[in-house]
């Protein structure tokens, strides 16, 4: 398999990977949540800055903590869609400019189509068909795997993405940014059953419920209108419970959607990825319910569920071997369903 130098600057991580053989070689990742922290949440602007001063440092580092050369690299890949267009600018342009001097091949990657391949980081034996709930800030999916570049949207958000609401509930309990792990932390704590609240649910016109897609926007207003509530009768909000409640719905509704998809479709495996596929409540109730129905459920360790450039590398070295390259005209896209990833290629 092929060895790929990848960048991924989509949000708010400027990483940059090499990746040879599902091997990781090096993974740097320079976070800058403390920056844009103060926000509340991501300011674009800023994430472009951030990334314009972060990528040289952190594409040497990964060359020096690789071991290798410039000789030792077949391609260099970046995200290219979708994301922030600023942010995912810096990182595409670093990579052209990379593969235009070095003379080497450039692949532009899919980020969900990373965080796909973030399974086959951990798990190389994993082989399509599987399915793929994928849960990260921007993004809430489940995606049949069917193989390399080809994939099927079966599930989606209809409004917020599961780590979005666990933000805006995070801020609206006064927890600070990002939401999901300190709402994961104090969830331990907490009672998931003190306040029953509800699961988001899509109408079909013809009747009934779409079966897989989500909705959070209504659960985090319910949230709002408990804390209000609250906040009248009690001087201390039971933070704790509230925030193991949410936590509790949020879970809830993932993991049965994921697995009434999985037996539908007769999909034995399932792996998991994104930001929101590090919570502790989450990965309980879908490892539960897994065995309950005989399903195997792939966990990648955390640092590659969050944004990182190792997964980028590895479906990149995927589409290289396959002969899928781009052209160095390729754009940016702020948005392109996974569904097109091959309109990224020149095939
Ligand atoms: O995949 P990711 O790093 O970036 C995007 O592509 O969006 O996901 C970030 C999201 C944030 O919304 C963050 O609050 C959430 O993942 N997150 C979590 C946890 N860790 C990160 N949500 C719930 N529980 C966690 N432990
Ligand atoms: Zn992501």
């Amino acid at each position: 398999m092929a060895t790929v130098l990848a960048i991924e600057t989509s949000c708010d991580e400027t990483a940059v990977a090499i990746v040879k053989n599902r091997n990781v070689c090096s993974n740097i990742v320079a976070s800058q949540i403390a920056v844009h922290a103060s926000y509340g949440g991501v300011v674009p602007e800023v994430a472009s800055r951030q990334h314009l001063t972060l990528i040289n440092p952190c594409i040497e580092e990964a060359l020096a903590e690789s071991q290798l050369d410039w000789s030792g690299i077949d391609a260099i890949a970046a995200t290219v869609a979708p994301g922030l267009v600023g942010a995912l600018m810096v990182g595409m342009t670093a990579a052209k400019t990379l593969a235009l001097v070095h003379q080497k091949r450039f692949i532009g990657v899919h980020h969900l189509e990373g965080h796909i391949y973030a399974s086959y980081l951990s798990y190389p034996a994993l082989v399509p068909p599987f399915l793929c709930l994928l849960v990260s800030g921007g993004h809430t999916s489940l995606i049949l795997v069917k193989d390399c570049g080809k994939y099927e949207q079966l599930g989606m958000t209809r409004d917020d993405a599961a780590g979005e609401a666990f933000d805006k509930v995070a801020r609206l309990l006064k927890l600070g940014y990002p939401g999901g792990p300190v709402i994961d932390k104090l969830a331990k704590t907490g009672n998931g059953k003190a306040f029953p609240l509800p699961v988001g649910r899509i109408s079909l016109p013809e009747g009934g419920y779409h079966p897989y897609d989500s909705s959070f926007s209504g659960l985090k207003t319910a949230v709002l209108r408990l804390v209000n509530q609250l906040e009248k009768e009690t001087d201390t909000l039971p933070i704790a419970d509230l925030a193991a409640s949410f936590q509790e719905t949020v879970a809830r509704s993932l993991t049965q959607k994921t697995i009434q998809c999985a037996l539908d479709y007769g999909i034995k495996a399932i792996a998991i990825g994104g930001g929101v596929a590090a919570n502790s409540g989450l990965r309980h109730q879908l490892q539960q319910a897994a065995i309950e129905k005989n399903l195997q459920v792939y966990f990648p360790p955390l640092k590659f569920c969050t944004d990182n450039a190792a997964m980028i590398a590895c479906a990149a070295a995927d589409h290289c071997d396959r002969g899928h390259f781009s052209d160095l005209n390729l754009g940016v896209r702020s948005r392109l369903p996974i569904t097109e990833v091959m309109q990224l290629y020149q095939v």
